[in-house]
């Protein structure tokens, strides 16, 4: 699975910065909880395309160390100089490997941050949770992840007309409560954010070029279909010469306690 997901993101990695907002958003919000001049040794999940990475890198410490993981080395190799003083951020350092068992240590890191990541997973709440005690008593954490709900007018249209195929997303409640269980003081907030496009060809180009596709199940796929999907689509979830697709995020956010 994570193989398949790797190569997806491999593929995209060209096209990701431009047809991601929505993740572009996310990634906001998760940097403006990082404290400003905030130092430490921090570890990023999922930070290839660097869209967080670049908000957080301009807004800490050069003093700090920041591990960027991700699966995918393409992904990797995309994220920017944030603008710094130096030409290159001093203490950033790439590392490819799967967040679900990140070669870190218990109790090593100062700030875990992740986003538009974590629903990849083949367990969210479990490897989130395993991934919150590689922070030291005291550490914070900025996490937002897609969950169920995302998408949920492409999910209807392929359950009517048989095309593609989507994605099985974490359950915010699960993730939530899961965490709850920790030693944790946390905050969280679920956002539903509606994105309009043009048509359905042109939502479904720019999804792909996201590297956002694998969706574990078997697809189908051909013209009849297709053509089925977007009637159906513009039937449903078209309003004023746009069509609509929603999106679901969980932020979660907070330190560990000592
Ligand atoms: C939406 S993209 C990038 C989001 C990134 N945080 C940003 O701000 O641009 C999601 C990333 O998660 C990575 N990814 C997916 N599953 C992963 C896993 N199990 N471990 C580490 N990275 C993973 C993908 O390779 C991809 O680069």
């Amino acid at each position: 699975m994570h193989n398949t997901i790797r190569h997806k993101f491999d593929r995209s990695s060209i096209t990701y910065r431009a047809n991601a907002p929505v993740q572009d958003h996310v990634a906001a919000k998760c940097a403006m909880r990082v404290p400003k001049g905030f130092s430490g040794n921090i570890l990023e999940i999922g930070a290839g395309g660097g869209l967080l990475s670049e908000k957080v890198l301009a807004r800490i410490s050069p003093a700090s160390h920041y591990y960027a993981l991700d699966i995918s080395k393409a992904m990797l190799n995309i994220i920017k100089n944030p603008g710094m003083q130096s030409d290159i951020f001093p203490g950033i350092e790439k590392v490819q490997a799967d967040g679900e068992y990140p070669p870190f240590q218990d109790c090593s890191l100062d700030l875990m941050l992740s986003s538009s990541t974590m629903q990849w997973y083949k367990n969210s709440p479990a490897s989130m949770t395993r991934n919150l005690q590689l922070l030291k008593p005291g550490g914070l954490f900025s996490l937002g992840l897609f969950v169920q709900g995302t998408f949920k007018e492409m999910e209807h249209v392929s359950s009517l007309t048989g095309f593609g195929s989507t994605h099985i997303l974490p359950v915010a409640s699960e993730c939530l409560s899961a965490l709850q269980k920790e030693k944790l003081e946390l905050a969280s907030e679920i956002e539903t954010k509606t994105i309009q496009y043009d048509s359905v060809l042109s939502f479904l180009k720019k999804h792909k070029q996201t590297g956002a596709t694998f969706s574990g199940k078997k697809a189908r796929f051909g013209r009849e279909r297709l053509r089925k999907f977007i009637a159906a689509y513009e039937e449903h979830y078209e309003k004023d010469g746009k069509i609509q697709v929603s999106y679901q995020i969980l932020y979660i956010w907070g330190r560990k306690l000592l």
